[in-house]
């Protein structure tokens, strides 16, 4: 029988074990030096917490909402893509995981089952991630797609006009599966002899022309809400305010793309300054601990997305696994608001964390 993980970075270890090498490369991976990657993580390392005591917590609620939907905690699962990778039932699993959690999942857009059948498997409620193609009618059938299958906003990622270089990637060979949702609309069963062929993929189709301008196009094809998702400054924050995004997630893909971008919790306060309470900031990258939940809530955060630990709990045990990944970071969440006087999220604020600038003045 498999180990029983006590913590969500024992299911990597675990995932590791049973994934193909070219898999569990593919998911953990980061962009050339990896520098971010490790960045990501460390940056919460250097922020400690600042409890405080004798505060009635004897019930916490971690209760919120995101776009007006009630969620049971303030941890959503970020897109990924392939999760037939990790376990042949996919993103189906995942999204069963996310309704179980009562949390919301936004749905790769190249994802290995569709938008439908993850729409027909759960009741949670889904966000759908879009890339913006060359071929505009493949972004704006997915749109149509999402709308009618009741997905109940799009987070457009805009930190991929080109796919940052995944060394690991091109070293195995990456061989990227069809995606379902594009069976019919284009073949993206490619094999590449040089590299990684999900970069060849990526490189060949996405529109790297996009440009702000051009956020009107999609809001002129739905009206449900638009998030924009790879935001790290306050420049941009600003901008996407006056586009008239409903929300703003700050990433760096995981650190999967642009190689010595800043740390995701390093710059979250920045754009939190700039967007003046207009709209909702989520967050993600490098979310391994409850308390580093409470960090980014205490610097501005509305909810936080986690990527790779829910693919690795889905690696090792399915959706039983994704499931145990989301509940431990609720579990030590919870406990972190107890132990730092915090019974509801309302009361976790910017005093109860230190920066190391901060520590240094
Ligand atoms: C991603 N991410 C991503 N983002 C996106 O907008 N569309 C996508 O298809 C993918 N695919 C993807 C695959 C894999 C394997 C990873 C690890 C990441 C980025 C993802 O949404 C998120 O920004 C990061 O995963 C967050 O960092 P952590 O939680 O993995 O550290």
């Amino acid at each position: 029988m498999a180990r029983e993980p006590v913590n969500v970075s024992e299911f990597q270890q675990l995932a590791r074990e049973v994934l193909p090498k070219m898999y569990y490369d593919f998911y953990a991976g980061g962009a050339e030096d990896e520098f971010s990657l490790k960045e990501n993580v460390e940056a919460f390392r250097r922020i400690t917490l600042r409890p405080r005591v004798l505060v009635d917590v004897s019930r916490i609620d971690m209760s919120t909402t995101v776009l007006g939907y009630n969620i049971s905690s303030p941890i959503m699962i970020a897109p990924t893509a392939m999760h037939k990778l990790a376990h042949p039932e996919g993103e189906v699993a995942t999204a069963k995981a996310a309704a179980a959690c009562n949390t919301i999942m936004v749905l790769s857009f190249m994802s290995t089952c569709t938008v439908e059948e993850v729409a027909s498997s759960c009741n949670a409620v889904r966000f759908l991630q879009l890339y913006v193609y060359k071929r505009r009618d493949v972004t704006a059938a997915l749109v149509l797609r999402a709308e009618k299958n009741g997905y109940k906003a799009f987070v457009l990622t805009v930190d991929v006009p080109r796919l940052g270089r995944r060394e690991a990637d091109i070293r195995n060979k990456m061989v990227s599966p069809q995606l379902k949702n594009f069976e019919g609309l284009i073949s993206t069963e490619l094999e590449s002899d040089k590299g990684s062929s999900v970069e060849l993929f990526a490189n060949s189709m996405f529109d790297a022309s996009l440009q702000w301008e051009d956020i009107a196009w999609l809001k002129s094809i739905t009206k449900l809400p638009i998030l924009l998702k790879g935001i790290l400054t306050g420049e941009d924050a600003l901008k996407a305010v006056e586009v008239g995004v409903a929300g703003i997630v700050v990433s760096n893909h995981g650190a999967r793309q642009l190689d010595y971008s800043p740390s995701t919790i390093s710059v979250l306060e920045e754009v939190v300054h700039a967007t003046k309470g207009k709209v909702p900031v989520l967050f993600d990258g490098g979310v391994r601990r409850g308390t580093d939940v409470f960090k980014a809530l205490a610097l501005g955060a509305k909810a936080v997305l986690v990527g790779r630990p829910v693919i690795f709990g889905l690696a090792a045990k399915g959706e039983r696994g994704a499931r145990q990944v989301i509940q431990m970071l609720k579990n030590e969440l919870e406990l972190t608001m107890a132990l730092s006087g915090c019974p509801a999220l309302k009361d976790i604020t910017r005093t109860h964390v230190t920066t190391e600038k901060e520590r240094l003045h």
